[in-house]
């Protein structure tokens, strides 16, 4: 619909600027033949005149002829004279007439040869005016001497003109048909191309209407892609954020059942511990019993000093009873510290009295190396003793069947961190564990003595410390246990 009212313009205007074209060129033929016409006048002017001049220059020479022969003087000689009158006329008319400037030097030549003439006619006329009518004829020798030479003259200067008229009349012609047959040429020419035009124009107008029909369709496809992306994006992202929501419960549920887990280890480890415990305070207990017994015997005997020193070893006894529940209270305490500076030293006594009774019970050596007191690392300090118990603990499961019982503990400064190194002289870590020993459940150890949790929930502490948990069997024999955290410096 549309490209066909385009293409109706486009020939409106085409036709319109062929007719304006047309007529422009036929105008102009128009107006060159007119010109062509009115110098075609000049010429016919130029020649009558011409004709005229030369009709009255032989007048001239009949009239000289004429009195010659005997004729009426005055009557001839006045027309002779008027003659003269208009043919100066008539080459002021001619004059006018011409216009090229060969013409012009054509006219002017013969203007002087016929005045000339004529001049020596009127002159020589003059002359014979007293000569008797019948012996006028005697002139005429001398005449024919010198007019004749004059009138020829002047004649031929008359054919110079007509002749250069022709000449004129026929280039003009020429020039004329030539202009046209140009003209005409130009039209078609012109014609074939606006035609060319107006077909190149149509096909490239038919082209930019395919390239915007294939244009447009492309848009309309990439729309289309766009909103199903966005439909697609739309929906992952809601997928997403579902994803999100499940993983943040996900991470959630971790969380609890990781701090649960801490707190099943902690309290395996405390049943585990148990028995030890149990001998630890029952040991006790039972010398208690028996010093209060005691006490009650020397009291009822009088022997107040004895009895005195008795009840100060119970007295002694119950701290270090009171002292042992409360480590473990401490111990099975669930809610973790914030992290903040701890004293290596304090961490160490304490997960080494947690473990006494066993290692008093095997006879192990647990040989702390002497290190900077004062050295402090960022940890949580129950769980950190947690760890320090776990490693402890492994490593004496490891010694109770050695005959080289002995815990190695070093402590070292490598700015800005601190490794504290647990090593023994136990069995060494099975090499089949190895590859997955900080992994849940993973144990060597009798059912009913290890559940593998201890390493796995050690790891993941010190690794929420910001620190490293590695293991290693040195080519001395044994285990190595290396902790790697920051250093906490105060002020
Ligand atoms: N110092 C060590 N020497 C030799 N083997 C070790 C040592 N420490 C750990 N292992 C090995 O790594 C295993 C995993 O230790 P982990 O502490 O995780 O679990 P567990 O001691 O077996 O049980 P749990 O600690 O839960 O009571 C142990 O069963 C043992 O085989
Ligand atoms: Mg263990």
């Amino acid at each position: 619909m549309g490209i066909n009212r385009n293409i109706a313009f486009l020939g409106s205007v085409t036709i319109i600027f062929v007719t304006l074209a047309a007529v422009v060129a036929l105008w102009g033929i128009y107006s060159l033949n007119n010109a062509f016409i009115s110098l075609h006048q000049y010429e016919i002017t130029t020649k009558i005149e011409t004709i005229k001049i030369f009709r009255d220059v032989n007048y001239v020479s009949r009239l000289t002829r004429n009195i010659m022969l005997g004729s009426d003087y005055d009557d001839d000689m006045q027309e002779l004279v008027a003659i003269a009158g208009t043919i100066t006329e008539s080459f002021d008319t001619l004059t006018r007439a011409t216009r090229s400037a060969i013409d012009q030097k054509l006219v002017k030549q013969a203007r002087i040869d016929t005045a000339a003439f004529v001049d020596n006619c009127i002159e020589r006329m003059k002359r014979i005016k007293d000569v008797p009518a019948d012996q006028r004829n005697n002139a005429y020798k001398n005449y024919r001497k010198v007019a004749t030479p004059l009138a020829m003259k002047s004649r031929a200067s008359f054919r110079a003109i007509i002749q250069n008229a022709d000449l004129r009349f026929d280039m003009g012609n020429k020039q004329f048909e030539k202009t046209i047959y140009r003209t005409l040429i130009i039209i078609v020419v012109a014609g074939i191309l606006i035609a060319v035009f107006f077909q190149l124009s149509l096909r490239r107008y038919k082209e930019r209407r395919m390239e915007e029909a294939a244009l447009r369709k492309a848009h309309q496809r990439l729309e289309q892609r766009i909103a199903e992306r966005t439909a697609d994006l739309v929906l992952t992202n809601s997928t997403l954020l579902e994803k999100i929501k499940a993983l943040k419960t996900t991470e959630h549920i971790l969380r609890e059942s990781r701090d649960n887990a801490v707190q099943a280890g902690k309290l395996a480890v405390l049943g585990q511990m148990s028995a030890g415990i149990s001998h630890e305070i029952s040991h006790p207990l039972t010398a208690i019993h028996t010093f209060t017994d005691n006490a009650t015997n020397l009291l009822e005997r009088g022997d107040v000093p004895e009895a005195l020193e008795n009840l100060g070893i119970i007295s002694r006894m119950t701290d270090r009873i009171g002292a042992i529940v409360a480590e473990i209270k401490l111990f099975s305490r669930k809610s973790p510290d914030k992290k903040q500076a701890i004293s290596i030293v304090n961490a160490l006594n304490h997960a080494s009295m947690l473990v006494e009774p066993q290692r008093r019970q095997l006879d192990v050596i647990l040989d702390v190396q002497p290190f900077q007191e004062t050295l402090q690392v960022w940890a949580e300090v129950v769980r950190f003793e947690q760890v320090l118990v776990n490693l402890l603990r492994n490593s004496l499961d490891a010694l109770s069947e050695q005959s080289n019982k002995r815990i190695t503990v070093t402590v070292t400064r490598h700015e800005p961190e601190i490794h504290i190194v647990i090593s023994d002289t136990g069995t060494g870590i099975p090499e089949e564990v190895i590859p997955r020993l900080f992994e849940s459940f993973v144990t060597t150890k009798p059912s009913g003595q290890g559940l593998g949790l201890g390493l796995a929930i050690s790891h993941m502490i010190i690794t929420e410390f910001g620190g490293k948990l590695t293991a290693r069997n040195p080519d001395a024999g044994g285990a190595e246990f290396t902790i790697v955290l920051k250093e906490a410096i105060d002020g």
